[in-house]
């Protein structure tokens, strides 16, 4: 896996420091609504699976107040695609509920590339008419559809180029990487799309 690797965008430091700054963010943003409401609100963290599975997980662990999560799981990027296929919503994996009008609804994704899921997960928890809603990603690419699309909070800017690690996959392997890293050429075509 590791000879597979061309070059270490994010180091797993880099990220970490980072994950932590981004969480106090966040905290400090969405603490004080739900106590304005007094208690007859909640917050409600919508990961989007299967690539922010890493980073929710070191995030919500520098987030100190009370939250519910619950998942949605959405693909675009079906086996060896490296661009977008297209948004596609995994029901059976989903455990939103029909309505989050008490909820701040934070939304968590590991990287912006087109704003094609984060549009269609944004819309459909919009119709669940959620209290607020917010958006966080560990990365964003540098293209004009990315960086024209709202985020409320993000970890770092990088290259329009195919990056895995730290969650993020190519024909879902690689997922277990520490750091962000782009992939040789070799790996896109060989037969099997890895080496070791
Ligand atoms: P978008 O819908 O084009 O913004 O793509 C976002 C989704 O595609 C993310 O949730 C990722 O799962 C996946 N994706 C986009 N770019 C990359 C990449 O460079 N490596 C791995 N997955 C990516
Ligand atoms: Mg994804």
């Amino acid at each position: 896996m590791h000879s597979d690797i061309d070059q270490v965008l994010i180091h797993r430091s880099q990220i970490a420091q980072r994950v932590e700054q981004l969480a106090h963010e966040i905290s400090r943003d969405l603490i004080d609504p739900v106590h304005a409401d007094d208690g007859h609100s909640h917050i409600a963290l919508v990961p989007i699976l299967t690539g922010s599975l890493i980073f929710v997980a070191d995030l919500i662990r520098h987030l100190p107040m009370r939250m519910q999560i619950r998942l949605i799981s959405v693909s675009s990027y079906p086996d060896r695609a490296t661009t977008s296929q297209g948004p596609n919503i995994r029901t059976p994996l989903d455990t939103l509920p029909d309505s989050l009008d008490d909820a701040h609804v934070l939304v968590i994704d590991d990287i912006l590339d087109s704003g094609r899921t984060l549009q269609f997960v944004t819309d459909l928890l919009r119709a669940k008419n959620p209290r607020s809603l917010r958006t966080c990603v560990m990365l964003r690419k540098q293209r004009r559809d990315a960086l024209s699309f709202p985020i409320d909070y993000f970890g770092f800017d990088i290259p329009d180029s195919f990056v895995v690690g730290y969650g993020l996959d190519y024909n879902n392997y690689y997922r277990n990487l520490p750091d962000i890293v782009t992939l040789r050429q070799e790996v896109f075509s060989t037969a099997k799309g890895l080496t070791a």
